[in-house]
């Protein structure tokens, strides 16, 4: 049976496993996945060695760029965002790397949420490997305006130059904006540890601002707490990012997009257990 997997350190809290399981169940492919806790100081090593007989893997925090260094060859998204969330190993044994998230997450704002991005100002709080990833895939939308904001203001501005020729996107400090956005995607690890980027309440504008965290838990989050708390229309979390990854992820490897949106809701089902 063809093996599958997903390498991060830490590893246990991994959620990929169980939507790996249900995403087998549901289309009939016949795979194993498993969480491979790989040493901070040799992720090649335990890649090498998994990839001797494995044929696809999940790269998670903090992997990313490393799995982008290891592959032998780059998806034009995953080239771009620097980073590699997925490797498929191809039949002459090299690896591709790929990058997911961003298809992830705008087809959760779009088809999960139904959200619409053209013409809408965007604020992209972050400029980590989740923010990389997920700015050509938004710029591909067609967003009157992407701001990315960070706390290093200097990555956002070498983001910025980046991705400049794929549309109107420009950098800033998280306390240089005022103006109410359409749209604020916290990319931001600051909800990890329960803290806020320190962002105007200006910029939501009561009733019609949406705030997605990339972050979920069986809580709300503290950023859309506070989204909430300044009146954002609405508030998402990032576990329908997750999945939908996930999905594309299993596309990659086996040629079939399964439906996510039972896998979804049994996550969902599953978190408010806790
Ligand atoms: N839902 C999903 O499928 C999915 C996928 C990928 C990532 N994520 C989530 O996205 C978040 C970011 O992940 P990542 O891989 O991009 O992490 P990362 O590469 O380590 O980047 C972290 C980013 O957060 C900023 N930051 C960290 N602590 C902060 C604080 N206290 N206040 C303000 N900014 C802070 C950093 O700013 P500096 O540059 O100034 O250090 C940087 O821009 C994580 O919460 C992760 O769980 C979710």
């Amino acid at each position: 049976m063809d093996s599958y997997c997903v390498f991060g350190n830490p590893i246990g809290h991994s959620k990929s496993p169980l939507i790996h399981r249900l995403f087998a169940e549901q289309t009939g492919e016949r795979l194993t996945y498993e969480a491979v806790l790989a040493p901070l100081d040799d992720f090649s090593g335990c890649a090498r060695a998994f990839f001797a007989t494995g044929k696809g893997g999940n790269v998670t925090v903090p992997f990313k760029e490393q799995a982008y260094q290891l592959a032998g060859s780059l998806s034009a998204r995953a080239q771009r965002a620097g980073a590699v969330n997925t490797l498929k190993k191809l039949d002459d044994g090299s690896l591709l790397g790929d990058n997911t998230d961003g298809a992830g997450l705008v087809r959760d704002l779009i088809r999960n949420a139904g959200l619409t991005l053209a013409g809408k100002r965007i604020l992209l709080l972050g400029a980590g490997g989740a923010a990389r990833g997920v700015i050509e895939p938004i710029l591909a939308e067609k967003p009157a305006a992407l701001v990315i904001a960070n706390r290093t203001v200097e990555k956002a501005e070498d983001l910025a130059r980046l991705f400049a020729d794929l549309g109107p996107v420009s950098a800033s400090g998280f306390d240089w904006l005022e103006e109410p956005v359409d749209l604020i995607i916290n990319g931001t690890s600051a909800s990890l540890s329960g803290d806020l980027p320190p962002i105007s309440p200006s910029l939501i504008q009561p009733g019609h601002t949406v705030c997605y965290d990339m972050m979920y838990g069986k809580e709300m989050t503290a950023f859309n707490r506070w989204a909430s708390e300044h009146g954002a229309l609405r508030t998402l979390d990032g576990l329908g990012m997750l999945v939908e990854q996930a999905a594309e992820a299993f596309l990659l490897w086996r040629g079939v997009l399964p439906d996510s949106a039972p896998v979804l809701a049994e996550l969902r089902r599953q978190l408010a257990q806790g």
